[in-house]
């Protein structure tokens, strides 16, 4: 099928590519941008691997037809940190040791990011709420909600600082 121009808008930055309009964003962000970060796994919607935020919401991109992205504002893990400071949600995972193999870390970080610009003091059940499709074979999910819960905390006391000025 001939390949489609489409225009998103990929952490901070408009880009352009000729893709067929049958690539799943999952493929575009990988094969076409080279942003590897976003892992594929089941490709059938129900790991959580391939999880990115589009306009601030997760998303599994696998099932995700590039074209009907196309305008958005798409954030992958390789936007999360800014510049060499890791997002808060990052630095906690890696102290709890919430990743092992790191395969489906990606995926909770979009899904835990999104939750925390949500929601700033978050309950286990919310915590477990906003994770439910992501999927994870390494850890039991323990340290992945005990990082989370970290984060937030930090985040409120970062937030509470600057409110203090
Ligand atoms: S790769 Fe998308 S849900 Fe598994
Ligand atoms: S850390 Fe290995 S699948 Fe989650």
């Amino acid at each position: 099928m001939d390949k489609q121009l489409m225009t998103f808008t990929v952490n901070g930055e408009a880009v352009q590519v000729a893709a067929s309009p049958t690539k799943t964003l999952l493929e575009v962000l990988r094969e076409e941008l080279d942003l590897t970060g976003t892992k594929h796994g089941c490709e059938l919607g129900h790991c959580g691997a391939c999880t990115v935020l589009v306009g601030g919401a997760p998303i599994l991109s696998c099932l995700a037809l590039a074209v009907e992205m196309q305008s958005e504002e798409i954030t992958t893990i390789e936007g999360m940190a800014d510049g060499n400071t890791l997002h808060p949600l990052q630095q906690a995972f890696a102290e709890c040791g919430a990743a092992q193999c790191g395969y489906c870390t990606p995926g909770f970080l979009m899904s835990g990011k999104w939750l925390l610009d949500h929601n700033n003091a978050p309950s286990q059940d919310e915590i477990k709420a906003a994770l439910a499709g992501n999927l994870c074979r390494c850890t039991g999910y323990t340290k992945i909600i005990e990082a989370v819960e970290l984060a937030a905390t930090r985040m409120r006391a970062s937030a509470d600082a600057t409110a203090a000025g």
